[in-house]
C-alpha cells in the first residue's frame, strides 16, 4: 500500500516505539529481574522491576497504535472487494459456516473488528502482519524458511494448510511441492478472498476452503501432510485437541503433521513475558497454549513421535539439536511442533 506521508510518519514513530520496546525495554526488565530474583512467584517479582509499567504499558500502547494506524489508513481508501479474479487458484466458501464465539468474542492480536468481518479486514491483517514483525518478514521469509527447513522432502499427494489467513503460510508449499494438491483451510472468507487474488496473481493453483480446522471436510486418511503457521495459539484447547483429532482422522498412515508455532522455551522470564505477551496482545488462547504439554495432546489423539523442535525466523530456521538462538532482543520462541501418524 502507498501510504501518505502522515499514515508513513504515524506507523514509522510505531515501529521504532516497538523496536526500543523490543531492544532496549525488554533487556532492562530482564537485566533488573536478574538482580532481584524471586523465582517462587516469578510473575510478581517481575511486576515489582522498575522498568516494569513502562514495558508492559509500550507493549499493548505501541501494539493497539499500529493496528489501528494500519486500519485507518485502510479504511481511508474505502471499501475493497477481493476474490473476484481468474486464474489457477480456487475458492471454495460455506455460507452455512457458523463462525465459533470463541474466535469472534476478540480482536484477535488487537486487530480492530478482527480478521474476518470484511474484505478490508484481510486488508489491514495483510499490512499489519508485515509491520507487526518489524519488517523482519516484510517477503514472507520465515514462511519460506519453515517450508524450506521443516517439511522433509517426500512426495506429498495431498497436503492441508490450517488457518491459512491470506495464503502466504501456502505459497510456499505450492511452490516447493508443485505435483502436490495444496488446500489453504481457513474460517475466514475475506482472508480466502484475498489468498484467492494473491494466488491467482502468482500462478499458483491452490484450493483455498472455508472450513474449521476441527472439520475440514476431506476423506479419512486423504492428506499426506498437514501444516499450520500461527495458528494453534490462536485457539483454545477444546478447540486444540479436536483439531488434532481431525488431523490424526485425516492424515493417511504415515503422514506427517508440522506447525510452527510458540512454545516454552525454559528460561522463566522469558516464558512468562511471553504468557503475558498473549495477554496484553488480545491473544487469549496463547497462555493455555505455554502451559500445555502438546506433544502429550498429540500421543494421547494418536499421532506418534512428537515433539517441538527450535526455529530461527531469522536464519536457519528449524534447529535440529534444539538450541534456542541466544539473543537479547525481545522476540517470539518460534519452535516446530512435529508428529507423525503410525504407518
Ligand atoms: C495468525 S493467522 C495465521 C495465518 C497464516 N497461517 C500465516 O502464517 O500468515 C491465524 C489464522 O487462523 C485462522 N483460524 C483461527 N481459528 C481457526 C479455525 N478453528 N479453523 C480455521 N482457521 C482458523 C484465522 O482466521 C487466521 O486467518
Amino acid at each position: 500500500m502507498d501510504f501518505t506521508l502522515e499514515e508513513r510518519s504515524r506507523l514509522d514513530f510505531v515501529l521504532a516505539l516497538r523496536g526500543r520496546w523490543a531492544d532496549t525495554l525488554y533487556p532492562a526488565l530482564k537485566s533488573q529481574f536478574q538482580s532481584d530474583t524471586n523465582q517462587a512467584d516469578i510473575r510478581a517479582a517481575v511486576h515489582r522491576q522498575p522498568a516494569y509499567p513502562w514495558f508492559a504499558f509500550t507493549e499493548r500502547t505501541s501494539q493497539k497504535m499500529l493496528w489501528r494506524g494500519v486500519a485507518e489508513a485502510v479504511s481511508a481508501r474505502g471499501p475493497s472487494q477481493h476474490g473476484r479474479s481468474s486464474g489457477p487458484a480456487r475458492l471454495v466458501l460455506d455460507p452455512e459456516l457458523s463462525l465459533p464465539d470463541w474466535y469472534t468474542d476478540w480482536d484477535i492480536h488487537l486487530q480492530p473488528g478482527g480478521v474476518w468481518r470484511s474484505d478490508e479486514s484481510a486488508d489491514v491483517y495483510e499490512h499489519g502482519a508485515k509491520l507487526v514483525m518489524l519488517g523482519d518478514n516484510d517477503d514472507y521469509g520465515f514462511h519460506r524458511s519453515f517450508t524450506a527447513t521443516a517439511i522433509p522432502d517426500r512426495s506429498y499427494r495431498r497436503i492441508a494448510d490450517l488457518g491459512c489467513g491470506f495464503g502466504k503460510s501456502t505459497w510456499p508449499l505450492k511452490r516447493r511441492f508443485p505435483d502436490a494438491e495444496v488446500i489453504g483451510i481457513d474460517l475466514a472468507a475475506p482472508c480466502l478472498r484475498l489468498a484467492l487474488d494473491r494466488a491467482n496473481a502468482a500462478d499458483l493453483a491452490i484450493e483455498f476452503r472455508q472450513a474449521d480446522g476441527q472439520a475440514t471436510g476431506f476423506a479419512d486418511a486423504s492428506v499426506d501432510l498437514v501444516t499450520s503457521t500461527m495458528f494453534i495459539h490462536e485457539i483454545p484447547r477444546p478447540a486444540l485437541v479436536a483439531t488434532l483429532a481431525e488431523c490424526v482422522r485425516i492424515l493417511a498412515p504415515g503422514g506427517l503433521l508440522r506447525f510452527l508455532d510458540f512454545t516454552r522455551t525454559g528460561d522463566p522470564f522469558r516464558d512468562i513475558a511471553m504468557v503475558e505477551h498473549g495477554e496484553r496482545n488480545n491473544e487469549p488462547f496463547m497462555p493455555g497454549l505455554l502451559s500445555a504439554d502438546v506433544p502429550a495432546l498429540c500421543e494421547a489423539n494418536g499421532l506418534c513421535n512428537a515433539r517441538w523442535v527450535a526455529f530461527d525466523e531469522r536464519g536457519a530456521g528449524r534447529l535440529p539439536d534444539c538450541a534456542w538462538p541466544q539473543r537479547t532482543e525481545w522476540h517470539f520462541p518460534w519452535a516446530v511442533l512435529e508428529a507423525e501418524k503410525a504407518a
